[in-house]
């Protein structure tokens, strides 16, 4: 969401649509460098500009708000505490919930427990029904994640968009398996339309995409008392904020990748089923996190990123329950057809023979395949991450390059949406088996494949690391330069 305060436009060629500061004086380059002093500055709000007025919490909206509350358990910055490239979070979240005016778009802010009105009425029915949704009843909601991929490009250049795709699709998952603990139904949509929600909410025009809908049923009355009465709420309507275009650089960025989302036109909404992303991976015990003792809002809550690992071994059964996690069944409209796969390679794990294993077929000890890395190759192939250098074992997801570019736009979205939940459940998993882990995408994916032994068609998308947990304090992840990018 935009604060009150205003950036000047500044771009060769795109407005920002704010005031334009007037350089006045002399021609030629002294008003050149009047120009460029004017564009450092900023603006605050003039006292006849439309600020949002407070209004009541609505209580149709607490459900979600309690959702959100569940969420943030954890999180080193007070948002959604899941995994993000840098500790970025390039998104944004949306609730429809239906009041006594019909139903209602609100804006969430879940770091300043903030809500925002943005849109009621008729619309919002109209925007729902063309995205292939229903209107949700009383007690019901829809959870709107759009994505920005500028906040992590602006750090990460174009691999940033990459991954913004994983951290969405890693708080996606994250909301998901909470809400199938407190409500009766909760189901994940990823195949929407570009018209309806998106075109309500203005997303391409402000540089945003949206990403996934999460519909959530009714709260079970079983499920765990969390309060949200720190959240407030605005009515947004009058000020439009959310309507107003973007910075220059913003435009530009997504201007470069604009043209490689998917164009949806309205759907009926594809099938939704409860099954697992990568069912055929093998592993003992044969189970899954919706098998084990503790409850997915449990391990949501202790889950975190590793800063290091100690250079001891692993023990065998805790990664097999960590693997376990990949089969866990998930409540989406994803396709089966995208051709992902998994490769465990296993450097310092007690009884299991370092090399790398495809987790599918045979099952995962059984088939071995070339040698690890030692540690000053693992720091190298993940371009010189120093803190990496114990990691015990690394899952590698990975996909052929042809199911990659098949289907266009839309099928990249769904592979790499799959990868993030995928990597999302193995944290859960981790957290479950108790031993370290973390996501990275600082990586030389190719490299990754050789030392893998993966067959060269196949596109290295992600990786976790596994391991048991160091002592750093620190995660170097966060700090402002993307060191693991070879930027000096
Ligand atoms: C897409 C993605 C890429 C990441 N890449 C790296 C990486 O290259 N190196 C690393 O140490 N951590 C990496 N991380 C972990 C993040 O730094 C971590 O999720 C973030 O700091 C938030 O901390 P938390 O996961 O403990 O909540 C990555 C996470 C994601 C989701």
């Amino acid at each position: 969401m935009n604060g009150s305060m205003h950036v000047m436009s500044t771009g060769p060629s795109v407005q920002d649509g704010t005031r334009e500061a007037t350089a006045t004086g002399p021609v030629g380059p002294t008003a050149d460098v009047a120009r460029f002093w004017d564009r450092m500055l900023v603006f605050a709000a003039s006292a006849d500009e439309a600020e949002p007025a407070p209004i009541t919490v609505p209580a149709e909206l607490t459900p979600v708000l309690r959702l959100f509350e569940s969420a943030g358990v954890g999180s080193p910055t007070g948002g959604c505490s899941a995994p993000s490239a840098g500790a970025l979070y390039p998104y944004e979240h949306y609730a429809v919930v239906t009041g006594a005016d019909g139903p209602a778009v609100y804006a969430l802010d879940a770091v300043r427990r903030n809500c925002q009105l943005t849109r009621v009425g008729a619309p919002v029915a109209q925007a729902v029904e063309d995205a292939g949704l229903t209107v949700p009843a009383a007690g019901e909601a829809l959870v709107l994640t759009v994505a920005r991929p500028w906040l992590s490009m602006r750090k990460y250049g174009n691999r940033g968009y990459l991954y913004t795709q994983f951290d969405t699709a890693h708080l996606a998952v994250h909301l998901l398996c909470l809400a199938t603990e407190s409500c009766d139904r909760a189901e994940l949509r990823t195949h929407l339309p570009d018209s309806g929600l998106a075109s309500l909410l203005n997303l391409g025009a402000t540089c945003r995409f949206l990403h996934s809908v999460l519909v959530l049923g009714a709260r079970r009355p079983d499920a765990p008392q969390v309060e949200a009465d720190t959240w407030s709420c605005v009515d947004g309507r009058k000020a439009g904020s959310g309507d107003k275009p973007s910075f220059w650089l913003e435009a530009e960025c997504w201007r470069s990748v604009d043209a490689y989302r998917p164009r949806r036109r309205p759907t009926a909404g594809r099938p939704v089923r409860t099954r697992p992303l990568l069912p055929e991976v093998a592993a003992a015990p044969p189970t899954d996190l919706t098998t084990e003792a503790e409850p997915l809002t449990t391990l949501a809550a202790r889950r975190r990123s590793a800063k290091d690992f100690a250079a001891t071994p692993l023990a065998r059964s805790a990664l097999a329950r960590t693997l376990a996690a990949l089969r866990t069944p998930l409540a989406t409209d994803l396709g089966h057809d995208t051709g992902l796969s998994a490769t465990l390679v296993a450097r310092r794990v007690t009884g299991c023979p370092p090399g790398s294993y495809p987790l599918h077929g045979a099952g995962p000890w059984a088939d071995h395949r070339t040698t690890p890395p030692d540690d000053d190759e693992l720091v190298r192939v993940c371009m010189g991450q120093y803190h990496l250098r114990h990691a015990a074992a690394v899952v590698l997801l990975h996909a052929p390059r042809a199911e990659l570019v098949r289907s266009g736009p839309p099928g990249l979205d769904t592979v790499l949406l799959r990868a993030g939940a995928l990597a999302h459940l193995l944290y859960l998993g981790a957290a479950e088996a108790r031993i370290g882990v973390t996501a990275i995408g600082g990586f030389d994916a190719g490299r990754w494949r050789a030392l893998a032994g993966i067959p060269a068609a196949h596109e290295v998308l992600y990786a976790v690391l596994l391991g048991n947990p160091g002592p750093a304090a620190v995660k170097l992840d966060r700090l402002h330069p993307a060191y693991a990018h070879n930027e000096r």
